[in-house]
């Protein structure tokens, strides 16, 4: 198993190439699903959970390559409609090919994905709206089966809560059923609205996209011709970065990034002092020396993400004063505090609140990640930890990341990958 070693450093400087969306990817490969001809995506992050999903997509019979950030899919032989547990055992999104299988094929098994780390993250909504368009739905052996002889209905569906995989995987359902779908309080990341987009341009008439209602006029099984896209930029690791920078006080350039995408995460590095450049492309931030406390709740999109929080966390150990975080999406993300609190942070929680009392001094030790953004967390509290830190388990990082150290390393941390 490989894990990193990384020197407390006082000063990054240099540009970072944010990758594509590991976030808009995956549905936009289980889209695939609903082509009839080979699509071609660009800029593709290379990072493991892609790899999962079009290692999924090839058990059922499509074909995939993927080099170099360019990923070709042909589903027009994938025949298979079950995706066994031990792949979506290991990646959650895998969920997103029932809506397409059921939608395409009028049957689908999916094994239900069980526990996680950051909370119990059930797919009720999901199956309840499939549902609503006339899916028959049976949990058996640890499977969803799915069933549509007579394919899906357009009807009118309103989440109870917003959801963004339950999103996506409704209007890739609808995509291809019967008559309309109107689907209210759906989510409106970014992730989400290039997912629609997509379908858009390629014969399936979506209203309302980026907005909380959406309108999906389906084509009745058609399935559809896909022209050749490229991946939104991830603003997750856009956002990490931009964190790396605030925490270690150094100004860095983001190129091949959206800063329309990263409106509220922004908003709090400001409210912490930094001030920033914005082009089209590019983002330069320019950390101010001593850091703000800040109050942080997460919320959906367009609202601060629940996918920043344990960077900004790690952040906060950093700022003078009481900073307060809300977590109101998942309701046990905090397992990276007992790992920051190793390093020295004084951070207490109280259900899910933590509050961090900062400035706090922290020493490099060993430390293990968690989950995927709480690897990020203890990334950037290394950085600017005395000594040396070495972050275990992070095969939580490499799901989501995309050559984090090698992007690290060109603006001047000191930081290895090493196996145990
Ligand atoms: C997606 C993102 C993840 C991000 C999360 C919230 C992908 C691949 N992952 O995850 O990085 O952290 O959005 O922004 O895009 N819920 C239910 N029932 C359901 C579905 C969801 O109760 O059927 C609840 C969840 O437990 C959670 C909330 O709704 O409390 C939001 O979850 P959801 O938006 O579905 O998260 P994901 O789509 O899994």
């Amino acid at each position: 198993m490989d894990y990193l070693q990384i020197e407390g450093i006082k000063n990054l400087n240099g540009r970072i190439t944010i990758s594509g969306a590991k976030n808009a990817s995956l549905p936009l490969i289980a889209m695939t699903i609903l082509a009839k001809n080979q699509v071609s995506i660009k800029n593709m992050p290379d990072v493991v959970d892609i790899k999962t999903l079009l290692k999924l997509l090839s058990n059922l019979g499509a074909q995939c390559t993927f080099n170099k950030k360019n990923v070709l899919v042909d589903t027009s032989k994938l025949t298979e409609t079950k995706a066994t547990y031990d792949i979506v055992k290991t990646m959650r999104a895998s969920i997103l090919v029932l809506g397409p299988i059921l939608a395409r094929f009028g049957h689908c098994e999916v094994s239900l994905p069980g526990g996680c780390a950051i909370g119990q993250r059930p797919v009720d909504l999901h199956l309840k709206a499939l549902e609503q368009m006339g899916a028959k739905i049976n949990i058996e052996a640890g499977y969803i089966q799915a069933s549509a002889p007579k394919g899906l209905k357009g009807c009118e569906i309103s989440f109870d809560k917003i959801t963004v995989t339950g999103t996506a995987n409704i209007v890739m359902a609808a995509a291809l059923a019967k008559g309309k779908t109107v689907l209210t309080n759906a989510a409106r990341e970014p992730e989400v609205v290039q997912l629609c987009e997509i379908l858009n341009a390629s014969g399936v008439k979506i209203e309302g996209i980026g907005t909380a209602i959406l309108t999906i006029h389906g084509t009745n099984k058609e399935l559809l011709d896909i022209q050749e896209f490229s991946i939104i930029p991830d603003r997750i690791e856009a956002g990490t970065y931009l964190c790396a920078a605030a925490i270690t006080r150094s100004v860095i350039t983001l190129e091949k990034v959206k800063a329309s995408h990263l409106g509220a995460v922004i908003s709090k590095l400001e409210e912490m002092g930094s001030k920033f450049d914005i082009t089209e492309d590019t983002i330069t931030i320019h950390p101010s020396k001593k850091i703000k406390a800040i109050k942080i709740t997460t919320q959906e999109y367009p609202a601060f993400p629940t996918d920043m929080q344990a960077q900004f966390l790690a952040l906060a150990t950093q700022a003078e004063g009481t900073s307060i975080i809300e977590e109101r999406l998942f309701e046990n993300r905090f397992m990276h505090v007992s790992e920051l609190q190793r390093m020295g942070a004084s951070i207490s929680l109280n259900g899910n609140i933590a509050t961090v009392n900062g400035k706090t001094e922290l020493s490099g030790t060993d430390v293990m990640a968690t989950d995927l953004r709480a690897s990020s967390a203890l990334v950037l509290a290394a950085l600017v930890a005395e000594g040396t830190t070495n972050i275990h388990r992070i095969y939580h990082l490499d799901r989501g990341y995309d050559s984090l150290e090698k992007k690290l390393q060109n603006v001047g941390a000191k930081i290895k990958r090493l196996k145990e």
